[in-house]
């Protein structure tokens, strides 16, 4: 008997014909007591096993149930059924699980009958839905996609600190790490936390970005990458933000602003090849769920393209290069500004974009993936660089159909004196950012970065409406469970 993954089996297919094989799953149906649809997760792709219910006894056929779990033995056969190339005709069957149809919830395993949100609540019956295992599978390959683009261009990944002291972003919606007992939190003579008395002996919290190490790492290894969980406490019950989520932030010495527009463009490209190469059964189905939706839309939310072709239209199309200010000129004279359909109107220069601004700007006005540079000094992060004007830093943020910002950059502000000036106007405490600042003092370069959020990246490509199905357990404001 060899064993095999359905995958493979099916992969091989009449190769194996008359050949004794081993699968194991869980039941997806079993209908006319003859024929079970068997799924191990390897792949979209059922296997057909064909019993004879007069070789089997009536108690073991009585527990062949939905999500029952179960080992075949059999001989490999050409199937005549339509939709596969192959079946097994079984021998054995041991039951390893048996699933009561009565306590499980059938429709469960059916997500056309049943919505995503209850699936959140089924921790593991929801990796046994269609949907739900595509879209991990597809996630599994950009995971891996990531990390073969930067190794194929000599970047070096570096695991930077999920326990840090600094602000990274500055917008003050970290988590924060302590060992205090908090019915008993030590306090200073002020009345203010003493932090000096906690675990690191100052006030700690979960990363919002690993940026600022990154940068470190980058000043002598020259190409660096991380890839880890990030974490932010911002209150937004959106579809598109996660409390933990897992960021991607590579960080170059020598490259401008221009080559990081050119690498985050190639980066994105290269990992939605390598998904629709890699993950065809699995994208096909997604795109059959994709269209199915759309049916349901009103006209004026329904999309051009489905999901195979909006993939291959970003393969197949330069990004839209486009300074802030510009933006700004056509978002003012847009209609739905005019008519006063934004929700956050548009006035004047400074203003920050929403994702409503920059969906119109990607789905409307330009219909293609945009990447908006030179924004506002006061509106991004402290580490930016400063133009010429003044006004303006090197930042660049790469929008997307249907998702709005997927990549967050900017080439950094190597010059120390400029630099120190920004940390004063911010308000951030330069004692604690003395390590960042030799950056800057001894051997500085210019130097760019990007981050991208994982999960944002998997929305794209799943044609997935809500971030929280695209990862295995999501955290958003109320819920942690599991
Ligand atoms: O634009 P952000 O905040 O940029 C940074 O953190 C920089 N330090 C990156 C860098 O230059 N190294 O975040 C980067 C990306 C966003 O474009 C978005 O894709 C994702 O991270 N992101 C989130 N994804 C899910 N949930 C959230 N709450 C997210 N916040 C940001
Ligand atoms: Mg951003």
């Amino acid at each position: 008997m060899n064993l095999y993954s359905i995958k493979e089996l099916l992969k091989k297919g009449t190769q194996c014909l008359n050949e004794k094989v081993t699968v194991q799953g869980w039941i997806r149906s079993f209908r006319s007591n003859q024929f079970i649809a068997l799924n191990d997760g390897s792949g979209q792709k059922n296997l057909q096993i064909v019993l004879d219910y007069n070789n089997f006894n009536t108690d073991l056929l009585k527990q062949l149930t939905n999500a029952t779990s179960i080992k075949v033995n059999g001989v490999v056969a050409e199937s005549k059924g339509a939709g596969q190339e192959i079946e097994v005709i079984a021998e054995e069957i041991e039951i390893y699980g048996y699933a009561n149809p009565e306590e499980v919830q059938e429709t469960i395993l059916q997500p056309k009958k049943h919505s995503l949100e209850k699936l959140r609540e089924q921790a593991h019956l929801r990796f046994r839905t269609n949907t739900f295992s595509a879209i991990m599978r597809v996630r599994n390959a950009l995971s891996f996609a990531i990390h073969k683009y930067f190794n194929e261009n000599n970047f070096c990944y570096i695991n930077t600190p999920i326990i840090t002291g600094s602000d990274a972003e500055g917008a003050g919606e970290m988590f924060t790490v302590t060992n205090f007992n908090l019915n008993n939190i030590p306090k200073n003579d002020n009345g203010d936390i003493d932090f000096t008395k906690d675990f690191f002996s100052k006030k700690t919290s979960l990363t919002v970005s690993g940026q600022l190490e990154g940068e470190a790492a980058a000043m002598g290894l020259g190409k660096i990458y991380t890839f880890g969980p990030t974490f932010r406490a911002e209150n937004s019950n959106t579809t598109r933000h996660l409390a933990e989520f897992w960021m991607v932030e590579p960080e170059i010495a020598f490259y401008d602003l221009d080559k990081t527009m050119w690498l985050a463009e190639d980066f994105l490209k290269y990992c939605i090849k390598y998904a629709i190469d890699h993950c065809k059964d699995d994208l096909v189905f997604l795109n059959q769920r994709f269209e199915d939706e759309q049916k349901q839309k009103p006209k004026e939310e329904k999309t051009e393209h489905n999901l195979l072709e909006k993939l291959d239209f970003v393969l197949n199309n330069s990004f839209v290069k486009l300074s802030y200010s510009k933006a700004i000129e056509i978002l003012k004279k847009s209609k739905p500004n005019q008519k006063g359909k934004f929700k956050y109107p548009i006035e004047k220069w400074g203003a920050d974009l929403q994702s409503e601004h920059e969906r119109y700007l990607v789905e409307k006005h330009f219909k293609s993936p945009v990447i908006l540079y030179d924004y506002p000094a006061k509106i991004k992060a402290f580490y930016m660089r400063l133009n010429e004007d003044g006004k303006t830093v090197r930042a660049m943020d790469v929008l997307f159909p249907g998702i709005g910002e997927i990549i967050g950059g900017s080439q950094r502000e190597e010059r120390l004196d400029i630099l120190k000036n920004k940390i004063e106007d911010f308000n951030i405490d330069e004692k604690e950012l003395w390590w960042y600042l030799d950056t800057r003092k001894y051997g500085t370069v210019p130097h760019s970065g990007f981050g991208l959020g994982l999960e944002r990246l998997v929305l794209f490509v799943t044609g997935m409406g809500n971030i929280r199905d695209v990862i295995p357990f999501p955290r958003t404001p109320n819920n942690a469970e599991f």
